[in-house]
């Protein structure tokens, strides 16, 4: 599918964009060894959460879809996962792979994960580390996948992580759950903590605080929940920028989970001029959601690093693009991470920005842009990644001309209805 877009003014209105991608996943991957029935509301029907729920029932769990965004989880305990009978297909979902790794680990029995081929890309070595020092047989294929899961007996570890990960820091908690011995995870900086969220809400004897996570042995079971998952920040993140680049805009984005871990883009913006309003907070299955309100905004260029990064991990390619409109220069360092994502998305978003007019050049761990600089209508590409072509689209917003994104259709990984939501703030956009 081609995206076309067409230079656009004044986005108005109220949209509410699709459920959360990672509490999703972990609504169905907790919920399938949680006692009993987990329902999730608001759960985000995009291939890569369909990738997990896939997986989910190959190991024998019932989930029910009472529609596209509500489903029930019929959780069989914690050794409840039956053997598959097929190669377990991660499609493209990291999280999916790495995630489930924990569980599998716990089995009894022998498992094999495989994806598409961005994600037989993808360094898995940094979960099988720490499982097999868990006591799993984990295979890796020259450090990707397909990876071999033969599950056992597990001890606790007490890991340092080597990067922030969450996808990482899960696998090992989640495994945790079959451990005899404590397990303690130090990680170097503050990733997303749904999974100790959604564990401790569960009844898990989880402890946090200070960047060491630490799950006590043998908890019996894990109690299920009734879970209504936010809208995903990371998937706001592109209306938000939209309404603050495009002239006279002013937008509301409805429900959106506002996580500490998740938000560091906001403060970003905020710290470059943005105006976004954050109105009627209140907490919803253990996650902080709110109201965002933006304005178009004038922006100053930024230096971005360190802690902060990987509180913003997937919305490095927005900031990118809303750094080409602001004043000077903004530098992001510290973001190595981003060259292993869906795809390296520090060369992938420097190369596609610049056939715009982007004033960009690549770093070993990040980007400089200088702005302002007018952005002109191209024919780029998504490279097979959602964040980098929906990163295009609002781009394409603010360019002069006519802008086609070439391979559009991966946008339904992460954000379903992108292309309506875009729509429905007055946006021209074509699907062809
Ligand atoms: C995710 C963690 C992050 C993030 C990904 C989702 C998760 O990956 O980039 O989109 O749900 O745990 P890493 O753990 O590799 O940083």
């Amino acid at each position: 599918m081609r995206l076309v877009i067409k230079e656009s003014r004044g986005l108005r209105g109220q949209v509410r964009v699709p459920g959360d991608k990672s509490i999703s996943h972990r609504a169905l991957l907790l919920g399938a060894i949680a006692q009993g029935e987990t329902r999730v509301r608001g759960f985000l029907p995009s291939a890569d959460c369909l990738a997990t729920l896939r997986c989910v029932r190959a190991l024998g769990i019932e989930v029910d879809e009472l529609d596209a965004t509500t489903l029930v989880v019929h959780g069989r305990g914690l050794y409840g996962l039956r053997e598959p009978e097929e190669v377990l297909d991660c499609g493209g979902s990291g999280t999916t792979m790495r995630l489930l790794a924990g569980p599998l680990a716990g089995q009894p029995f022998a498992s094999v994960l495989t994806g598409n081929s961005s994600l037989r890309r993808r360094p898995m070595e940094r979960i099988a580390i720490p499982l097999r020092q868990m006591g799993a047989g984990v295979r890796t294929t020259e450090g990707c996948p397909p990876l071999t899961i033969r599950g056992g007996r597990l001890q606790g570890i007490e890991y340092v992580l080597p990067v922030a990960s969450a996808q990482v820091k899960s696998a090992i908690l989640l495994a945790g759950l079959y451990a005899e011995g404590e397990t303690v995870v130090r990680e170097p900086g503050p990733a997303r903590d749904h999974t100790e969220r959604m564990l401790a809400a569960m009844g898990a004897p989880l402890r946090a605080a200070k960047g060491v996570i630490t799950l006590a042995p043998d908890p019996s079971s894990l109690a299920p929940l009734d879970i209504t998952v936010p809208s995903d920040f990371s998937s706001a993140a592109f209306p938000l920028a939209a309404a603050l680049l495009v002239l006279s805009s002013e937008v509301t984005i409805k429900g959106v989970g506002i996580n500490p871990t998740r938000t560091g883009l906001l403060e970003v913006l905020r710290r470059m001029g943005a105006e976004v309003a954050v109105e009627g907070g209140e907490e919803v299955s253990g996650e902080p959601l709110a109201d965002l309100v933006v304005r178009a905004s004038d922006l100053e260029g930024v230096e971005v690093g360190g802690e902060i990064i990987p509180r913003m991990i997937d919305e490095l390619p927005i900031l990118a693009v809303a750094a080409t409109q602001a004043r000077g220069q903004t530098v992001v360092r510290n973001a190595t991470e981003l060259r292993v994502k869906e795809t390296d998305r520090i060369g992938a978003t420097v190369a596609e920005l610049r056939k715009m007019g982007a004033r960009i050049e690549e770093q070993s761990d990040g980007f400089v842009v200088q702005g302002r600089t007018p952005l002109r209508g191209a024919h780029v590409s998504s490279r097979g990644d959602h964040r980098l072509a929906m990163s295009l689209a609002v781009a394409g917003l603010i360019a002069r001309g006519e802008t086609a994104i070439k391979g559009a259709e991966c946008i339904r990984d992460s954000f379903p209805g992108f292309v309506e939501t875009l729509r429905a703030l007055g946006a021209t956009v074509e699907c062809q």
